[in-house]
């Protein structure tokens, strides 16, 4: 497990500052949800590992990432590929494990943080939620799960009440997708129908 004080520096020398801004937001809506949860330090700690790793490949050029998953020996589908935005989990993970040695717990759950997947453990849904509801996401659709889940769900028990969320958050995804006409990535539907009938 990464020292997290150091990498919070190493990201801050590698990412621009509003990608930094999101990554420190994401990191603190991940400690306060770990709160919420009752995390133990140690699941606490291992989430806030990957929220300051999730974003890192981000900025790079969808064919910069294709390079580095062929370098790693990662097949890339084409799925993935007609999906560019979910790349950066795939890549983000990757880096995760090759340049700080992550643990597996923390590579899943970037690896999962754009399109989910079924059978989601905790923290891999508490880091696809705090990425979309940390507060500096201003888009609608952020606003309209962080409305859910701090306020319309709240009296829901906390394990339903989250994955009530996550679901929402597909649902919002996958609409918005189709109705802007764009490939919408198998997986967020896998995820979205597991959810659905296992919540
Ligand atoms: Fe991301
Ligand atoms: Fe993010």
């Amino acid at each position: 497990m990464n020292d997290l004080y150091l990498l919070e520096q190493q990201m801050e020398n590698r990412l621009d500052s509003y990608r930094m801004a999101h990554t420190r937001s994401v990191r603190d809506e991940c400690l306060r949800l770990a709160a919420l949860f009752g995390l133990s330090a140690r699941d606490t700690a291992l989430l806030a590992e990957a929220a300051l790793l999730h974003d890192s490949t981000k900025a790079l050029q969808i064919a910069e990432q294709a390079t580095m998953a062929q370098i790693l020996g990662i097949e890339l589908t084409r799925d993935d590929l007609d999906s560019p935005a979910t790349l950066h989990a795939i890549t983000g993970a990757a880096m995760a494990r090759v340049d700080f040695e992550a643990p597996v717990a923390v590579t899943a759950a970037i690896a999962c943080h754009t399109t989910g997947k079924e059978n989601m453990t905790l923290l891999d849904k508490l880091l696809f939620l705090a990425d979309y509801i940390e507060p500096t996401r201003k888009f609608e659709d952020c606003v309209q799960v962080r409305r859910y889940f701090y306020e319309v769900a709240s009296d829901l028990p906390l394990e339903k009440r989250l994955d009530a969320t996550l679901l929402l958050s597909f649902d919002i995804t996958i609409k918005g997708l189709f109705e802007e006409c764009r490939p919408i990535h198998p997986q967020t539907i896998k995820s979205r129908n597991f959810l659905l009938k296992n919540s």
